[in-house]
This record gives structure tokens, sequence and C-alpha cells, in this order.
């Protein structure tokens, strides 16, 4: 195929201009006898949504240019196909289809010309039945003991993905524990198992290949412990598998009953909808969870039916590839206001750089722009004890989505107005700063001397400028956090499109996975291979020490 100069075409050169223009400008100006709220923000009130993004850089000549940027690259089209199981993921030959997970119409979906619709509900009834049986006992350990836990085996989204909604929705929670174990590293798994009862603790070996190796390491490990105390016959009570490779559950061990499948149109980083999501139905009850897929089905409707110009994860994406194409921001945080969302930062980071981490478009050639930024995030407020400092002061450029809450869900004292206090002034402080002449105002009025204010003026200076866009919801519940995780999916999606990248393939994890496995066996002695002098010196020091 052909060079495609995206750089060239009318309508990046068109944002080029008005980068010009615009970058001049600061967002005090841009404050200045307009109500930008009115013209940048997006009321929600079936969602319990506001959408705030006026605090970016933009004008409304910008955000029309955008706009047409977002257009020209069909984005829309692009979604239609998506949706409708068309194999967008071209190198995979695969469709994309978490979508249909969380499908909650009637309508069908079709795959190679299949409505995968009565698959999908069948699974997601045999996830209801077990959750219902664990939760009644009628599911039990092998000798007749009620699970109390459950210990989910997985790595990248087939650990973070129920692992962060578990942790999100923790208040919610009202079946078994859930722990998590993904590294190899043997404390992770050692750690878990120190305080568990091999006979009420079930394992779920979550792996969209089952080939995974510290997945499957894990498991084994896993396997051992639990047959060493309670013998071989125990572990089709003690584990179930979910995967697209049933095969190989089954090889393991793991009996029909425990088998809950899900496919190949599924990307394992879009894959918390599916079976992955077991641990989730059985921690906070399967009723949550199908909320949880409806917050999601909310937002797939927002996002295939309201306009681009009120399109929230369109928007989201269009100002991330503002920033990143013409500013040269590279990194891009992600900041919730809430203890629960402790994991969300983590999760987005794997989606956003997993899927979008890319530089070959759509016609084989390497890019001349940027694409996926790096993501940076920490929850409020402890994130603004550790990197803020650099985020308000520091000589890097980093747009910032701030995540709050209105209702806390813990309500003890005036926690919930103190935390949302920093919600708002992080971002006042970001975009409006403080100048020379405010600052030096302050010293005059606490009495400070005239040389000292000379002295540390500069130093107190922020210069502000800095966007946040402000998600700012009702509640938190197994509904919006399903929206919110699908409006970060679509953003990611759309600027994949932007950017004519594959966002659903990762093959740049594969390289190492397979210079791990050549090394694996030089580390146990049983192969010699030539490597780089830094790496074969590394082995050696390894292998000399090695008690
Ligand atoms: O290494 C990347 C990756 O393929 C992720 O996309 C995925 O979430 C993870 O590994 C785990 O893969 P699996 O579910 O097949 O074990």
């Amino acid at each position: 195929m052909g060079k495609f100069e995206l750089k060239k075409t009318d309508v990046w050169q068109n944002l080029e201009k008005n980068y010009k223009k615009t970058a001049m400008l600061h967002l005090r100006d841009l404050f200045k006898g307009s109500n930008r709220f009115n013209e940048f923000s997006i009321r929600d009130n079936n969602l319990g949504l506001t959408f705030d993004y006026s605090k970016n850089i933009i004008t409304s000549e910008t955000f029309r240019l955008l706009m047409d940027f977002a257009k020209t690259a069909k984005v829309k089209e692009y979604a239609d196909k998506m949706f409708s199981g068309e194999k967008i993921n071209w190198t995979e030959k695969r469709a994309v289809l978490h979508t249909a997970l969380r499908n909650r119409s009637k309508k069908p979906v079709y795959v190679n010309g299949k409505n995968v619709m009565p698959e999908i509900n069948a699974v997601l009834s045999k996830m209801k039945k077990f959750n219902n049986d664990l939760r009644n006992g009628k599911w039990a350990g092998f000798t007749g003991k009620k699970i109390t836990d459950i210990v989910n085996i997985g790595i990248g989204c087939s650990d973070l993905g129920p692992r962060m909604v578990c942790e999100a929705l923790k208040y919610y929670a009202d079946g078994p524990n859930v722990h998590f174990v993904s590294n190899i590293d043997g404390a992770d798994i050692c750690e878990t198992l120190r305080n568990l009862n091999p006979e009420t603790t079930l394992f779920i070996i979550a792996s969209k290949t089952f080939t995974t190796l510290e997945t499957m390491t894990n498991a084994s490990t896993a396997r051992q412990w639990l047959v060493s105390k309670l013998g071989d016959k125990s572990v089709s009570k003690h584990f179930v598998g979910l995967s697209t490779n049933v095969k190989k559950v089954k090889e393991f061990g793991i009996d029909e009953n425990g088998i809950f499948e899900f496919w190949d149109f599924v990307g394992g980083r879009y894959s918390l909808w599916s079976a992955i999501g077991l641990s989730i139905a059985c921690y906070v009850g399967f009723d949550r969870f199908t909320e949880l897929l409806e917050g999601a089905y909310y937002i797939d409707q927002h996002f295939l039916n309201v306009p681009y110009e009120k399109n929230i994860p369109i928007i989201m994406a269009i100002l991330g590839f503002w920033y990143n194409n013409f500013f040269g921001a590279s990194t891009y945080a992600v900041l919730p206001y809430s203890q629960y969302l402790y994991k969300f930062p983590a999760y987005v980071q794997q989606e956003d750089m997993e899927s979008n981490g890319k530089f070959i478009n759509r016609e084989g050639d390497r890019v001349d722009y940027e694409t996926g930024p790096v993501i940076l995030g920490g929850i409020g407020t402890n994130a603004q004890h550790s990197f803020y400092q650099l985020v308000h002061q520091g000589t890097k450029f980093i747009p910032s989505d701030f995540i709050g809450f209105i209702n806390s869900l813990e309500k003890v004292g005036d926690h919930q107005e103190k935390l949302m206090a920093n919600y708002f002034a992080q971002m006042e402080a970001l975009a409006f700063g403080l100048t020379k002449e405010q600052v030096v105002e302050n010293f005059v009025r606490t009495g400070f001397s005239q040389a000292d204010i000379e002295f540390l003026v500069p130093y107190k200076v922020f210069d502000g400028n800095r966007p946040t866009n402000s998600i700012l919801i009702d509640s938190l519940t197994p509904r919006t956090l399903g929206a919110l995780i699908a409006l970060y999916e679509h953003k990611i999606f759309v600027q994949g499109i932007m950017w004519r990248i594959n966002s659903f393939d990762q093959w740049g994890v594969e390289l190492g996975k397979v210079l791990a496995n050549v090394i694996l066996l030089e580390l146990k002695g049983e192969t010699y291979s030539k490597h780089d002098v830094s790496t074969e010196s590394l082995i050696k020091i390894y292998r000399d020490k090695r008690k």
C-alpha cells in the first residue's frame, strides 16, 4: 500500500496553524469574559456524570478543527465496524467485540456470519449459577466445606481488570474474599497461600491463552499446594479456568463445570466484561456485575449515537491528541480522587500503552508523528505528595484527567469535603497558577523583607496553563464504574483510529518473552547461548553468586 502522509493532510495542517496561535494563549485569558464552562462541558443526568473540559488550551476554532480531524479519520465509521464484528484487528485478523459482552439489547452480533450473543449469554448464565452455588455452598470444597477465599491467578488484564474492579467495588462486596496473584516472583503466590486454608480456597485460573508463563507457573504451584494437602482428586473442586483455550484448561485437570469460555474476538486488555470477570461476580454478586456491564453498555450507546461534538470519549481523545501531537506532551496523567480507584491508573496504563504504543500504521509504514503517550497516575490526595510538584512546576507539560465523586460511600467526619476541596483546588492551581504580582502581594501582606521577596519570588511563581479534564461523577457504583472504564476504552480506540494504528494487537511484548525462554534454560544450566557481553557478564555473575 502507498505511503499515507497524515501530517500533510489539510486537517493536520489546519491544526498546525491553529496551534501556532493557540499556544500563545493562557487559560487566564481564555477564561476572561467568557462562560467556557457552558461551551465546554457536558452533563449526563441519566448517568450522573459531568465532564468539564473547559480548562483546556483550546478555542472554539481549535475544537472545530480537532473535530474535523476526527471526522476525516472516520472515527464513527470505524466504531460501527468494531461494533458490527468487522475484523478491525488486521494483524491478527480478528474482530474486536468486547462490546458484545455487555450488549444489553436483544440485538444479535455477528462474527463470520454467526450470532455470538447466545454463547455470550450462556456463559453469563453459567457465571451466575456458579456464583449462586458458591454462595449457598452447593459448590463446596473437596471436604465439603464452604469456599471462603478465591485466588484469581492471571497477569496483564487477566489480573488487572478484575483486580481493579474488585478494589473499586470493595464497598459493595458481599461474597467470599478475593486475592490476586500475578507475578512470577514466588513471593506473590507464597505470601498469598500462607494464610489460606486449602479446604476453603478456590483458584480461578484466568488466562485467555492458558499458556502465559507467569500464570501457568503460579497455577501449577497452587495445584501442588492443594494436592499436597488434599490429594489429586480435589483439583476439580478447587480450580476453575477462564479461557479461550478449552483444550488446555481440560489438560490442567479442570472439568467441564469449571470451564468458563470466552473467544478470540475479546482482546486480553478488554476482557474484564467476559468470563475473566468471574472473580468480580463472586465478590460483589452477579447483579452488580450486570450493573457494571450496563454502565459500559450505556457508554457504548453514547459513543455510537451522540454526535461528535457532544461525544465524551471522542472529546477526551481529541484533547489528548492535541497535546500529544502539537504541544509535544509525551505524558498524560490519570488522577482519581478515590481510594477505591487505587488500581485504576495502572489499569488505564495497560489499556492505553499496550493498545497505542505502536509505530506502524495501517499501510504498514512507520509513522512520522507521536502515537500513544506515557500514562502516569496515582490517587488523590496521595499523588499530590509525590509527583504533583513536577506537574505544577517541572519542565514537562503534563495534561491530566481528574476523576472525582460527589457523594462518598463511607460517611466519616468531613473527609469528603477535604478530599474534594483538594480535587477542585489542584485543577484551579494547574490552570491559573500564581503570577509574580500575586506572589509579591502575598509576601508583602505577610511582612517579608524586600530582599527576601526578591530572592524567593521566582521559586514561588506557578506558570499555570496546565490543562485538565474533570470527570465528576455523582457516586461510585458498579454502573458508573462500568461507564468510566468504557469511556477510556473508547477514548483509546478513537486515538488509535486517528493515528491509523492497530490498537488491538501487542507484538511488542513478544521479543522479551522469547529471549526469557532462552535465558531460562541457561540459568538452569541446561544450555549455553551467545549474547552480548553485558548480558553474558550479568548471567555469569548471577550463576556464580546463586546459592
Ligand atoms: O503480555 C501481554 C498480554 O497478552 C496481555 O494483553 C494480556 O492481558 C496478558 O498478556 C495475559 O495474557 P493471557 O490472558 O493469555 O494469560
